[in-house]
């Protein structure tokens, strides 16, 4: 990362400064992870990935929720095959809304060379798959493209994606070497492509759940000894508490605790640093996120409990795919509200809070009776328990000891 000595601790106003900057540096909030040495946990899809490129015929597509490390994962898994005798040649693009299917491979090809000339010359007007098909099929046997389609849900072009898909399928029955990697945000593959038989054959679903807390505490613990620092346990499980299995805000808790903490000239993250981060890490959250939370809430009648809800909901057990039940929120509500709260009391502002007049921060799925809800923005539940402890909703104590740690298994996890 950087070349400090973690051993000697900061001596003069330089040296902390100069260690505030390389904490900034060794979080990455704001960016997907370019160095698999950093990537925490994820053995089970790296694994995948890498067996996907080494069958031939073989591509993938990678899914998950908004924010759980996806674009990290498609853009350093290939590392991993460094060391044999191929030349890895990873070619990770970002598909546009506005794209069709000459647009998404005119940037493959871009990125491409054959026999000294760059592919996308060739190619002044129209691009056909089986333009494709030839293409990615010329790389010498000791070449492993691997091609890798990013923000595919972005796509609005409907064709484009059915095109690309049966493109993958043509590349499949001609053996061709490259690999596909479709990577976007979907509950399914169905969101992201038709599901035809034939496609579905050659294309491995290799679903992106939430960090556990154990990966999130491995981007925490795998970046402060570099900076000579160390995390006291208290404070390490707050910040794992407050996540949500959202790699983003471990990043970010982490970055401005360890600043707090080098503010202070100490080289061990107390939980009083976390704390104190709270602030910088409120005003460094999306502005969208900030309105829709403040949207949900305003209310003209005393007394309402759409905070109190908000904040139960955001510390419930979530499913792979972000939703919780009902009945998840009536342990904490009723420790909020120090009085039982059964559903009952607040199934109508779940309702409420998925329809327009509270700008829909929730979503709702499922009939009458069999309802499940999650925030639209998976974003929202750590904000909304910063807002909490920020405003004396909510203790420390209640979010660490309320805030379910574990997932409810949904998506299938044999892949
Ligand atoms: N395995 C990991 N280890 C450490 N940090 C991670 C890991 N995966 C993701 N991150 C961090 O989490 C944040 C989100 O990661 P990333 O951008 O890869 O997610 P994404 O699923 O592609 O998001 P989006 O759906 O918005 O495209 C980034 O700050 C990134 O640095
Ligand atoms: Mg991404």
């Amino acid at each position: 990362m950087f070349s400090i000595d973690p051993t000697k601790p900061p001596q003069t106003d330089k040296d902390w400064q100069q260690r505030i900057y390389d904490a900034l540096d060794a979080f990455s909030p704001g960016a997907p992870i370019d160095d698999l040495n950093l990537i925490a946990g994820r053995t089970r899809q790296i694994d995948s990935m890498v067996e996907t490129v080494m069958q031939r015929g073989q591509h993938a597509i990678l899914y998950g929720e908004r924010g759980v490390g996806k674009s990290s994962l498609a853009n350093t898994f290939a590392t991993k095959l460094l060391g044999g005798v191929k030349t890895l040649n990873s070619v990770p693009i970002n598909c546009h809304p506005s794209d069709d299917f000459t647009q998404v491979w005119r940037k493959v090809f871009r990125r491409l060379s054959s026999d000294g000339a760059n592919l996308a010359d060739k190619y002044q007007a129209e691009i056909h798959p089986d333009d494709v098909v030839v293409e990615l099929g010329g790389f010498s046997l000791n070449t492993v493209p691997i091609i890798i389609l990013d923000e595919f849900d972005k796509l609005r072009d409907h064709d484009a994606r059915t095109l690309i898909a049966n493109t993958i399928k043509n590349m499949s029955d001609r053996a061709v070497r490259a690999t596909v990697i479709i990577v976007g945000v979907a509950d399914s593959v169905s969101d992201l492509i038709e599901e035809h038989e034939s496609v579905l054959r050659c294309l491995r679903q290799i679903p992106m759940q939430r960090m556990v807390p154990d990966e999130l505490r491995q981007i925490i613990n795998g970046r402060l000894p570099a900076l000579g620092m160390k995390i006291h346990q208290d404070a390490l499980a707050h910040i794992v508490a407050l996540s949500r299995g959202l790699p983003h805000y471990t990043h970010l808790f982490g970055q401005q605790s360890a600043k707090k903490a080098l503010e202070d000239r100490q080289l061990v993250v107390d939980v009083k640093h976390v704390e104190a981060a709270m602030p910088e890490c409120i005003n460094q959250t999306a502005q969208t996120v900030r309105e829709q939370y403040h949207r949900a809430t305003i209310s003209q009648r005393q007394g309402n409990i759409y905070r109190e809800v908000l904040l139960s909901a955001a510390l419930a057990q979530v499913d792979d795919l972000g939703y919780f039940q009902p009945v998840a929120l009536s342990k904490p509500l009723t420790a909020l509200l120090k009085r039982e709260a059964p559903v009952s009391l607040y199934a109508q502002h779940l309702k409420n809070l998925s329809e327009d007049d509270r700008g829909k921060i929730l979503e709702q799925i499922g009939t009458d009776r069999r309802f499940r809800y999650r925030f639209a923005e998976p974003l929202m539940q750590p904000y909304i328990l910063m807002h909490g402890l920020r405003n004396g909703l909510i203790t420390r104590e209640q979010v660490n000891t309320l805030a379910a740690t574990h997932y409810e298994p949904r998506l299938s996890t044999e892949f």
